[in-house]
């Protein structure tokens, strides 16, 4: 079943009244707290996942704190769940043991910005947005951008390697972190990586922590690398009659050579999702391309043009808007920006997928998708990043009674993605929510190599217990 909470073992209580005693001592009742309604606070994050609130909320204002956390947290043996803008969406930050929640969303300093090497230096709680406009501001450019980018932190997405629509052309968060500050449980500081663009001394230490989800070390402060702020952008949106002829533009533009920054497709569900939320939508449409370029005003128009011709020489082309300046264009992505909070307002429940198919099977994965709707029959809408191949799959459920149906359908989906030569997860990670079907794309051996890695980095398996891998024993569901 989904999101049943992990078999975990509970610290005891004698370990937690220890550890809230010498934490207390240690920071000071203003950051270490045992108070019921604020550790109830930081129980859950924005996925359905349901957790065990923690029995000691720490809030960190310094490395130092960490460390202190860590070291206390391990020789008490109180397993610690980390967290920053508490964002995510499959229960990385959800605490399964109760135990300690370690909250970095304090650590909000940006160190440096640094025009000549092109990289920044920050702290875990700096907010992604407020780091675009900071760099912005300085000519240069942060591209990751998670849709919760007004509110998640550099710290939640370098746990989750967080991506975004503007990946199709940059990559996800992994490609801009040249290097890490992590504390280790019992208190070890790490530094990895480097300042400079090559290097490959040792191994990929840095790439590790990286989406490891909270389960290898804390983050602390993040090197990124930036790069130069494009001089122009603009954004196009195409309207066509059948989600599939949308799919298959897309996946012409991608032939055709085109690299836009992003590449983002809303099916007929989805545009009715929205429609149902007062905005208003060509009645013809069925599905929406959403296309940004960015670079050289001159290479940008050149793109137009090309997109552009591309798309209206493709079947179920129903129109093309061009936005003309900056607040059309924020017009134009307030459709897509807003699908999260329209698709809660149209069902009681949700459950948001992250899937990733080879571009040439996006067609696939949404006929399949029909099929499992209705098979299960489960209301469903997908949209998403579809030059990464990259869809939110979107289950929508109203009764408890449903709920079988959904973990069905959500089943069926996974194997589905596999089956294509996809993966579970393109940017949300495992977490919590994706546990019972890791075994469909990775191998045991696989699974137990990992085991082994987060057993070097924590001996004694109080990091973030209960995410990514199954208990031991409870590989297959
Ligand atoms: C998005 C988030 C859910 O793309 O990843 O909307
Ligand atoms: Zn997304």
């Amino acid at each position: 079943m989904l999101l049943v909470a992990p078999k975990v073992a509970y610290p005891t209580a004698s370990a937690l009244d220890k550890a809230a005693l010498e934490l207390e001592r240690a920071l000071g009742i203003s950051k270490a707290t045992r108070d019921a309604n604020a550790c109830a606070a930081y129980a859950s994050d924005e996925s359905e996942a349901i957790g065990r609130a923690p029995d000691i909320l720490v809030i960190a204002a310094s490395r130092d704190d960490v460390v202190k956390t860590l070291a206390i947290a391990e020789s008490c043996g109180v397993p610690v769940t980390p967290r920053a803008g508490g964002t995510g969406r499959t229960g990385g930050a959800v605490p399964v043991a109760g135990g300690i929640v370690l909250a970095t969303h304090a650590l909000t300093q940006v160190k440096e910005i640094d025009r000549e090497n092109l990289l920044a230096v920050v702290e875990p709680g700096v907010v992604t947005g407020q780091l675009h406009e900071l760099v912005e501001k300085e000519g240069l450019f942060y591209p990751p951008d998670p849709n919760s980018l007004a509110s998640c932190m550099i710290g939640g997405n370098l746990a989750e390697n967080a991506g975004g629509p503007r990946a199709f052309k940059y990559g996800v968060t992994r490609e801009y972190v040249l290097g890490v500050e992590a504390c280790l449980m019992g208190g070890r500081v790490i530094r990895c990586g480097k300042r400079t663009v090559k290097g490959v001394t040792g191994y990929d230490v840095t790439a590790l922590f990286v989406g490891s989800e909270g389960t290898l070390g804390v983050f602390t402060e993040a090197t990124l690398r930036l790069v130069p702020k494009p001089r122009a952008i603009a954004t196009v949106l195409a309207l066509f009659d059948e989600t599939r002829r949308a799919a298959s533009a897309v996946s012409a533009l991608i032939a055709a050579g085109m690299v836009p920054r992003c590449l983002e497709m809303m099916d007929h569900a989805t545009l009715d999702a929205i429609r149902s939320q007062g905005v208003a939508i060509d009645p013809r449409a069925r599905a929406m391309l959403l296309i940004e370029a960015d670079g050289d005003p001159t290479a940008v128009d050149d793109s137009l043009q090309k997109i552009g011709d591309s798309l209206s020489s493709h079947e179920g082309l129903v129109d093309l808007v061009a936005a003309q300046d900056a607040s059309q264009r924020a017009r134009l992505w307030e459709a897509r920006r807003m699908l999260s909070r329209a698709t809660r307002k149209i069902a009681k429940y949700k459950l948001s997928e992250d899937v990733v198919v080879p571009r040439s099977r996006i067609v696939d994965l949404l006929e399949r998708v029909d099929v499992i709707g209705q098979k299960e029959n489960v209301q469903h809408l997908t949209y998403g990043h579809a030059g990464d191949g990259n869809l939110h799959v979107n289950f929508l459920w109203n009764d408890d009674e449903e709920r079988a149906r959904v973990d069905r359908a959500i089943e069926a989906l996974m194997r589905a993605t596999v089956d294509l030569g996809g993966t579970l997860s393109g940017e949300h990670g495992i977490g919590i929510a994706k546990i019972p079907y890791l075994h469909f794309e990775q191998s045991e051996a696989l699974i137990d190599l990992q085991r082994d890695l987060k057993r070097v980095f924590d001996p004694k398996e109080l990091l973030n217990p209960g995410k990514i891998f199954p208990a031991r024993g409870h590989s297959a569901c």
